[in-house]
């Protein structure tokens, strides 16, 4: 287990603007810190490339930037360079793939999810065997999300030959349960089935692979762990040998082979730009940038390591001090099984969050309807953060201090 003087030791912080280092600030998994360089990135995007070089900037700096992100995410999860980019939303590109991978499904009927997975995915997922016909199924499994043994024997009995789809989150956003990426695809595989995964709660957080595990399409957030700003562009991962096979459900200019020859006849990019739309947004893409880099350049093997000792000296405080205090640790204490958030239920989960920020600075969030969820982002938080909310979780359920707060859940956290 790592130390609690090597975790409180975070050698990326600094890179990061921390303004009040009284804050413990446990919610990257939702909106990740602003790195320091892209404070600098982005006064020279708008100072330098637009104010002053304008139109010329998009030869000069700005169309290869999709890609070029797009390349470095790729590292981080095992994928191969021209395999990603980033463009649109998560669920945006949830959409293009889980559409683009339909297209194949011949007479199969069944898109296999878990029907604990985040609400965009389940959305998309029934809006396409809405618009796709009558015969699409959709099969929300419950899970038992406590090991890989028992989802994987569940998955197994609901994947067969009438698969048209698997479509997972690899990591939990209530429970942090981590999918057992690896061995879930090989068992799509093994009915012929394609898998596609929503990394959002996964990549810049643990090491993935997905070259070695031959995953068909992935999709996920550069706003959480990647650090890339509120309401950052996501990515889009296509496994190589598909993406000619694969076209896009929108066929926008900028999916196009040579968008500046304006051609009246969609003819799609050869390469993973298929997967574009329209015009990016460049702003928004250039901030994700320094975050990826601080990313690539810690290293995933190291991150996962830093922040697994993290999550370990939380579930010990759970056991030494919150256990008995009406919380529930839902997360699985398992390495292979965990992604890098805790969560902890609770009856009284909506009015402790807003007094473990209102009167201890600390700040969790809150998803209904009773779970507390500390995000662990293993490039800036300390473990004296982790320390500091449980004991401000310990302090305001004995103190009672909780229930100051209004009982009814409003806003955003
Ligand atoms: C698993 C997962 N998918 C998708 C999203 C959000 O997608 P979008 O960026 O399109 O809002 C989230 C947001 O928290 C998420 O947790």
């Amino acid at each position: 287990m790592t130390s609690q003087h090597e975790t409180n030791e975070a050698p990326f912080r600094h890179r990061f603007v921390v303004n009040d280092p009284r804050i413990a600030y446990l919610d990257g998994n939702s909106l990740g810190r602003l790195p320091q360089a892209t404070k600098d990135r982005i006064q020279q995007v708008v100072s330098q490339e637009w104010g002053e070089d304008l139109i010329g900037s998009w030869n000069r700096s700005w169309l290869p930037i999709a890609k070029r992100i797009g390349d470095k995410i790729a590292s981080l999860i095992g994928a191969s360079p021209g395999e990603v980019m980033v463009c649109d939303s998560t669920s945006i590109n949830l959409y293009k793939a889980a559409w683009a991978l339909l297209q194949r499904r011949g007479n199969r009927k069944t898109i296999v999810t878990d029907a604990a997975n985040f609400p965009t995915d389940l959305y998309i997922l029934d809006g396409l065997r809405q618009q796709l016909g009558s015969d699409l199924r959709l099969e929300p499994l419950v899970l038992d999300q406590s090991d890989h043994s028992q989802v994987n024997r569940a998955l197994a009995d609901a994947i067969n030959d009438d698969t048209a789809l698997v479509c997972l989150s690899h990591v939990n956003y209530k429970t942090g349960y981590a999918f057992d990426l690896p061995g879930v695809t090989e068992l799509a595989h093994g009915k012929e089935a394609p898998i596609l995964w929503d990394l959002s709660h996964s990549v810049g957080a643990i090491p993935l692979d997905l070259g070695n595990a031959q995953v068909d399409a992935a999709v996920g957030c550069t706003y959480k762990y990647l650090n890339g700003g509120p309401g950052a562009p996501a990515f889009i991962m296509i496994r190589g040998d598909l993406i000619r096979e694969l076209s896009n459900p929108i066929p926008g200019w900028f999916g196009a082979a040579n968008p500046f020859q304006f051609g009246a006849i969609y003819e799609p990019a050869s390469g993973i730009e298929r997967f574009a739309i329209g015009t990016p947004p460049i702003l928004s893409l250039a901030a994700i940038e320094p975050g990826v880099d601080l990313t690539c350049e810690a290293g995933m093997m190291m991150l996962r390591q830093r922040g697994w000792g993290l999550m370990q000296q939380f579930f010990q405080l759970y056991d030494e001090r919150l256990q008995s205090l009406g919380f529930r640790l839902e997360t699985p204490r398992h390495q292979d099984s965990a992604g890098s958030h805790v969560s902890l239920s609770h009856k009284d989960a909506w009015q402790i969050t807003q007094d473990l920020i209102h009167t201890y600075r600390v700040v969790p969030d809150f998803r209904g309807p009773d779970i507390i969820r500390f995000g662990i982002t293993p490039l800036y938080t300390l473990a004296s953060e982790v320390e500091q909310a449980a004991f401000a979780m310990e302090a305001s359920v004995t103190q009672g201090t909780f229930r100051s707060h209004p009982k009814q859940a409003r806003g955003v956290t």
